[in-house]
């Protein structure tokens, strides 16, 4: 049989860094065969992260940050014909999701916006590209997010297990496989992103290796009991976040000023792991298997908070479905590339809030 290769690019909310995979789409069996990753460098991430801010003349530096991380994307892709001996030509297109600078899907706003030059990057690789794939499910009223449900159902879903995909990034999200059920998938809250920010404020890391910092200190309840008062996590699905909502300034409105700073990211873990488990316990009760992914999934004291608040349920890695934690996002993308070449409807309207199913993402051709 005919391969079909396709390249998944992610670049997610944490602001870690590029994840590129290439995927062949050929059944029976679906396969990961190359991945890569591109760190961010300081800089990068800094002018990211102010992006998500009004600031001066932030639509040149926008278009400009989307030709800077289109030729990184490309550098990337250039990786992975390197590693597989394939060339432009092999590969039927390269799903980029781009990087979020903001996602504001509710009524009053209805935008999102990943940074991304696709025509650059078509360009730059020779391959089609897809890009753009959150809008046109916003255009239908919904969140534009989360967008993997349909992906975790295409290659998770067995009729004999009730199971829930976690992938814990900078933002978390869950989507729930039941038997007979319609698939259940929404944002949670904040993954990473708050944990990152503070450690790097006070510790000077992007994060906190394997929860290590946060293990040396305490939960504040106090403080967590504010956190779990925002309105987002009593909202009922669907539902989607991101920077926008969860961010320094949103925390720091609760701080006193006189907390141990490993107290804090004590806490910052805590309110990861229990609005998680929460959601779960909430909306997917049936559910045995949690199987997680994402880079939160590399956070040991974060996944023991989970198996110890999820004690009924058995929480392990998407590596046990036979993908690595670290690549299902990107593989995502690259399979949302296939359902768009292919004219196929890719957004799940029960999870997304969508009035229907639609085709999802902006082809350009090589
Ligand atoms: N060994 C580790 N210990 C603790 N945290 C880790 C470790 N490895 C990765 N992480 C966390 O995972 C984050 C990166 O995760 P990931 O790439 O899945 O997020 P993302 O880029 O926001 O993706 P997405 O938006 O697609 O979910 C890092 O910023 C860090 O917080
Ligand atoms: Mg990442």
């Amino acid at each position: 049989m005919k391969s079909a290769y396709y390249i998944g690019i992610m670049s997610g909310t944490s602001l870690d860094g590029v994840d590129a995979v290439l995927a062949d789409f050929t059944a029976p069996s679906l396969q990961l065969l190359k991945t890569h990753f591109l760190p961010y460098d300081e800089r990068l991430r800094s002018q990211l992260l102010a992006l998500h801010q009004v600031g001066n003349n932030e639509l040149h530096r926008a278009a400009m940050m989307s030709n800077e991380l289109s030729v990184l994307y490309a550098s990337a892709v250039n990786d992975l014909f390197k590693t597989s001996g394939l060339v432009a030509k092999d590969v039927i297109a390269i799903g980029c999701h781009g990087q979020t600078i903001r996602h504001c899907p509710e009524a009053e706003k209805n935008y999102t916006i990943q940074l991304v030059n696709a025509a650059l990057l078509a360009e730059l690789t020779a391959v089609t590209v897809v890009a753009d794939f959150r809008s046109r499910d916003i255009a239908a009223g919904g969140q534009g997010a989360p967008l993997v449900p349909a992906f975790h159902q295409a290659i998770f879903m067995r009729p004999e297990y009730s199971r829930v995909i976690l992938n814990i990034g900078g933002i978390s999200n869950i989507t729930s496989l039941e038997l007979g059920k319609a698939v259940i998938g929404f944002d949670c809250g904040p993954g990473n992103l708050l944990m990152d920010a503070w450690c790097l404020r006070y510790i000077g890391r992007p994060y906190d290796q394997d929860g290590e910092w946060a293990s040396s200190g305490e939960i504040i309840p106090t403080l967590l009991e504010k956190l779990l008062a925002h309105l987002f996590f009593s909202l009922p699905p669907p539902k989607s976040t991101g920077r926008d909502m969860f961010n320094m300034t949103w925390l720091e409105q609760y701080l006193v000023g006189h907390e141990k700073p490993e107290d804090v990211q004590a806490t910052l873990l805590q309110l990861t792991a229990q609005t998680i488990s929460n959601s779960i316990l909430d909306y997917c009760p049936n559910s045995e298997e949690i199987y997680v992914c994402g880079g939160g999934a590399r956070n040991g004291l974060l996944m023991s908070c989970l198996s110890g608040a999820l004690s009924e349920k058995s929480v392990g890695l998407t590596d046990q479905l036979g993908v690595d934690a670290d690549w299902v996002e990107a593989y995502a993308f690259a399979w949302l590339a296939q359902q768009a070449i292919m004219g196929v409807p890719s957004n799940l309207p029960v999870v997304t809030g969508a009035k229907g199913s639609r085709i999802l993402g902006a082809i350009y051709p090589a």
